[in-house]
């Protein structure tokens, strides 16, 4: 019987009356009816109307634990006994820069903020205030938060996208400052020609090169070989900073990021989501003499829950769990990701849909694509967004949970059985397309 998730459906009709929209941020105000959870163990969520599922959202990315893990358990109840916020500083702050200076290879300083968003801002102009430049150069389909001087060009229609060659900076919300777009250029992502062309002509006002070192938010799409690289390669010889926003890959992709995986080292990178397991913490990570510019160095940093001592527990106990075993757990992450997606292109090819899986294992996504290779944002627009979204509620009608983009992130307790579950799961999702 298909599931109408009546309870959902009734908590969001009292939710609307007294929280804007009913839901805490619109990119979670999904169809059929955004779900409401009461609880959640190892892998496995449960919403409302007592339904269990398997879920690869973990939160958009944070939750790379799984739910309650024990390691999490243990050090928050702590952290719980004592006090929540000095505005001061203690212990856990330099006992989680030194871990993340071990992991990481750019970290020679640490900072922390507690959004992604609010990560990209302070390194964005820490990047222009050690330059002496305004430009920040990013690529079309990437995404840096949702502040107005990052919003740009994130997921812009064909029809205001502007040529390949050069894009248009375009917003993408109603009240976002119109001039932001003059202190942002946009390029195509995975060209290296691209980036010659924008330094050859703006370089000396150029201060940073940002990108998500993998395009998670566009599909889970590689560099191509030697594009980092060449992109930092072209940023030393013109004077200007390079930046990985490893919010989605570091702690992920690998203990260190995309910069150990890949062996290119930014200069500045910022981090978010797995690092603190599901709380709110997020940082900035880089070069010494960029990084100590914002403690008396003239650029302006602050927050309140800067370096709170409960998301840092949380983060410590994150940080030793993923660096545990020569990091084994992530590798289990990994092989997991790895098996669904060849079980789901099989799955696929077996009923005849067009579906391409694009990632690394611990994040990736499913596209119904007639395309066999995807290498930036624009590639993504031959996506068939009708056939995406059948297939999510198809999924959660199984008991499998994924992002509304298709993305899937796996923890580090999903299992060898969550996998096959969730592989039938999908076989019967795909019978239900009547395509084969
Ligand atoms: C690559 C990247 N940067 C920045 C952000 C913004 O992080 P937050 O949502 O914590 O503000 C996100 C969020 O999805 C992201 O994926």
């Amino acid at each position: 019987m298909a599931r109408s998730w009546e309870r959902s459906r009734a908590l969001l009709e009292r939710a609307r009356k007294s929280l804007a929209g009913g839901v805490s941020s619109p990119f979670r105000a999904q169809a059929p009816v955004p779900l409401h959870f009461e609880d959640g163990r190892g892998s496995r969520l449960k919403d409302a109307d007592g339904n269990w599922y398997i879920d690869y959202t973990l939160g958009w990315g944070p939750s790379i634990l799984g739910y309650r893990h024990p390691a999490m358990v243990e050090a928050l109840g702590r952290a719980a006994d004592s006090p929540y916020t000095y505005g001061a500083q203690h212990e856990r702050e330099f006992l989680v820069s030194e871990k993340i200076q071990s992991l990481v290879p750019c970290a020679e300083r640490v900072l922390y903020t507690s959004s992604g968003t609010e990560a990209v801002q302070i390194a964005w102009r820490l990047c222009r205030a050690f330059t002496g430049r305004r430009l920040i150069l990013k690529f079309e389909g990437h995404y840096h938060g949702w502040m107005d001087s990052a919003l740009i060009s994130y997921h812009p229609r064909a029809d205001q996208a502007g040529p390949w060659e050069s894009p248009y900076p375009v917003t993408s919300s109603l009240g976002q400052v119109a001039n932001v777009v003059d202190n942002v250029l946009v390029a195509p992502w995975n060209s290296i020609e691209a980036v010659e062309r924008v330094f050859a002509e703006r370089g000396p006002e150029l201060a940073a090169v940002v990108m998500e070192p993998v395009l998670c938010n566009s599909g889970c799409i590689f560099p191509r070989p030697g594009y980092l690289e060449g992109v930092r390669d072209i940023a030393r010889r013109h004077g200007a900073l390079l930046m990985f926003d490893e919010v989605i890959t570091g702690f992920r992709l690998a203990l260190g990021g995309a910069q150990q995986y890949y062996g290119v080292t930014p200069d500045i990178s910022t981090y978010g989501k797995a690092v603190a397991g599901g709380l709110a913490l997020s940082g900035v990570a880089g070069r010494a003499d960029i990084l100590e510019m914002a403690v008396g160095g003239g650029v302006a940093f602050g927050g309140s829950f800067n370096g709170n001592p409960i998301v840092l527990a949380g983060a410590h106990a994150v940080l030793e769990v993923l660096s545990s075993d020569g990091g084994a757990p992530l590798e289990q992450a990994r092989r997991i990701g790895e098996s669904i997606m060849e079980g789901l292109r099989a799955a696929a090819a077996r009923h005849g849909l067009p579906v391409l899986v694009s990632g690394f294992g611990a994040a990736f996504a499913v596209h119904f694509t007639p395309r066999t290779e995807l290498a930036e944002y624009r590639d993504t627009l031959s996506d068939d967004p009708e056939m995406l979204h059948r297939l999510v509620i198809a999924l959660l009608e199984e008991g499998v949970c994924i992002l509304p983009d298709g993305r899937m992130y796996v923890s580090v307790v999903h299992s060898a059985d969550d996998a096959a579950e969730t592989l039938a799961a999908f076989d019967r999702a795909f019978t239900s397309f009547g395509v084969s």
